[in-house]
C-alpha cells in the first residue's frame, strides 16, 4: 500500500505522534495537511523524547522527506526553532519541503489569537493561543501571506504593504491596542524568511511524484475529528480540516490518493480547552486516567479533561474519515480498574441517539450508555503480542471494534516504540 493517513479520531492527543512515528519507519515521505504549531507530537526514541509542533514526526528517521503541505499555517520562528533544535540534537540533513502556498502565521495573528480570547469571557474556546485562527481567518478573507512572499523580501513588503493598515485598523478600534509597525515584522521576519527558502517550493508536485513513483507516503494529521472545523463541536474547534477531507485540499493530491485510513483513538476519551464532551468524568476515575496516562498537553502544558471512550464518537469518525483501520492507544493506562466503560449510545430525553448530534444544547443533556467490561491488571509492560494480553483487555478491545465498526489493526499499552501490538499490516 503505497499511501495511509493517521488521523484523530477523537478531540485530538490520540496519541498520534507514536503511531506516525511507528509508521515512518516504513515510510518515505510524510506530509503533513493542516494546523499549525498548535499540535503538539512527543515521539520516545530509545531514551530520548522529541517533542515536535510543526515538524512532520518522520524528521527524526534518516532519508525521510518531511513534507508541510499548503494546508498547513506556519509559524516561521517556531519552524526554525525547530529545525535548530533537531540539529542541536544530531539531526541536521533535514528533507524538508515546505510549501510555496502554505499561509505564515506573523505576530499579528497570536496578538489577534490573545485579543480575541480575552473578549469572548464565558464563551472562550480555549484555543492555543499560536495564532493559528487568525492566520487561517485572513487566508480565508484573503487577506494572508505566504510562505512564497515571505522569502521573498520585495513581494513581501508589498503584501504586507497592502494588509497591515487594515489589520492595524482592526487592533486599534476593537482592541484599543496601538497596532503593529511594519518594519517590526519585517525585521522579525525577513531573516527566518531567508532562512527557510532553500525548503520552500510546490509540495503538491514533490508528493504527488512521490505517489506516482510508489513511494510510501504517509500523511499525518494533526488535533482530531471532533476539532475539525466542519465536523467538529462547532465552534469549540480549530480552523482546519484534521479529516481525512482536508488531506486533498491540504496537501495538494487527488482524494484517490490515499489508499488506507487509519483513525487513532485513545482506549478512553480526552480534551483540552472547552466545549461539549459527554462522556467527561469529573469524579475520581477522571482523575485516575489523567496521572496515570499523564493527561497534560503538549503544547500548552494544560491539564486534560479525561473521560470513558465515547463509540458515537469515534463511530462518528469512522464515518466522516471513512476509516479502515483503527489504532486503539493508552490501554494500559486504564489497568488497575475494576470495571471499564463503552458509551455506546446516548440517551437524549428518553430517546436513544446513535449518531452525534450537531446542537449544543442537545449534546450538553445527552446522558451515555454505556457497556462495562471487567477491569485488568494494572502493568502490561511485559505483554509484546495480542496473545500475551489479558483476556478483559482482549475483551474490551474486541467490545470497541464492535461498537465502532472498524478493525483494531494496532495496540498501544505504552510509550516505546515496542509496545505496540500489530494484528495487521498497514503499510
Ligand atoms: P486553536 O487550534 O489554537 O485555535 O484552538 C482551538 C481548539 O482546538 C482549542 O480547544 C484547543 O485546545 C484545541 N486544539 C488545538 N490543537 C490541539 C491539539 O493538537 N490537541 C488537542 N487540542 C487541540
Amino acid at each position: 500500500m503505497p499511501s495511509v493517513a493517521v488521523i484523530g479520531s477523537q478531540w485530538g492527543d490520540e496519541g498520534k505522534g507514536k503511531i506516525t512515528d511507528y509508521l515512518a519507519e516504513a515510510a518515505d515521505v510524510v506530509v503533513r495537511y493542516q494546523g499549525g504549531n498548535n499540535a503538539g507530537h512527543t515521539v520516545m526514541v530509545g531514551d530520548q523524547i522529541f517533542k515536535l509542533h510543526l515538524i512532520p514526526s518522520g524528521a527524526i528517521h534518516p532519508n525521510k522527506d518531511c513534507v508541510i503541505g499548503n494546508g498547513v499555517v506556519v509559524d516561521p520562528l517556531v519552524l526554525v526553532d525547530e529545525i535548530d533544535g533537531l540539529a542541536a540534537r544530531g539531526i541536521e540533513r533535514l528533507r524538508l519541503h515546505i510549501s510555496e502556498r502554505a499561509h505564515v502565521i506573523l505576530s499579528y495573528h497570536k496578538l489577534q489569537d490573545e485579543l480575541e480570547e480575552s473578549q469572548r469571557g464565558a464563551d472562550k474556546i480555549g484555543t492555543t493561543g499560536r495564532g493559528i485562527g487568525p492566520a487561517y481567518t485572513d487566508k480565508v478573507a484573503r487577506c494572508g501571506i505566504r510562505m512564497v512572499d515571505l522569502v521573498e523580501p520585495k513581494l513581501f513588503r508589498q503584501r504586507l504593504a497592502a494588509v497591515l493598515p487594515a489589520k492595524n485598523r482592526l487592533l486599534r478600534s476593537l482592541y484599543g491596542h496601538p497596532g503593529i509597525e511594519m518594519d517590526e515584522i519585517l525585521e522579525t521576519y525577513g531573516p527566518v524568511g531567508q532562512r527557510l527558502r532553500e525548503y520552500v517550493k510546490d509540495t503538491s508536485e514533490f508528493v504527488t511524484a512521490a505517489l506516482k513513483a510508489g513511494r510510501r507516503v504517509l500523511f499525518e494529521g494533526a488535533q482530531g475529528t471532533m476539532l475539525d472545523v466542519d465536523h467538529g463541536t462547532y465552534p469549540y474547534v480549530t480552523s482546519s480540516n484534521p479529516t481525512a477531507g482536508g488531506i486533498a485540499a491540504g496537501a495538494g493530491v487527488s482524494p484517490r490518493a490515499i489508499d488506507r485510513i487509519l483513525g487513532v483513538a485513545k482506549a478512553y476519551t480526552t480534551r483540552v480547552g472547552t466545549g461539549p464532551f459527554p462522556t467527561e468524568l469529573h469524579d475520581a476515575i477522571g482523575d485516575r486516567i489523567r496521572e496515570r496516562g499523564k493527561e497534560y498537553g503538549t503544547t500548552t502544558g494544560r491539564p486534560r479533561r479525561c473521560g470513558w471512550f465515547d463509540a458515537v464518537v469515534v463511530r462518528y469518525a469512522a464515518r466522516v474519515n471513512g476509516l479502515t483501520d483503527l489504532a486503539l492507544m493508552s490501554v494500559d493506562t486504564l489497568g488497575g480498574f475494576d470495571e471499564v466503560k463503552v458509551c455506546v449510545a446516548y440517551n437524549y430525553r428518553g430517546q436513544r441517539l446513535e449518531s452525534f448530534p450537531a446542537r449544543q444544547d442537545v449534546l450538553e443533556e445527552c446522558e451515555p450508555i454505556y457497556e462495562s467490561f471487567a477491569g485488568w491488571p494494572e502493568d502490561l509492560s511485559a505483554v509484546r503480542d495480542w496473545d500475551g494480553l489479558p483476556a478483559e483487555a482482549k475483551a474490551y478491545v474486541e467490545g470497541i471494534e464492535r461498537a465502532v465498526g472498524v478493525p483494531v489493526a494496532a495496540v498501544s499499552i505504552g510509550r516505546a516504540r515496542e509496545a505496540t501490538i500489530l494484528r495487521r499490516p498497514l503499510f
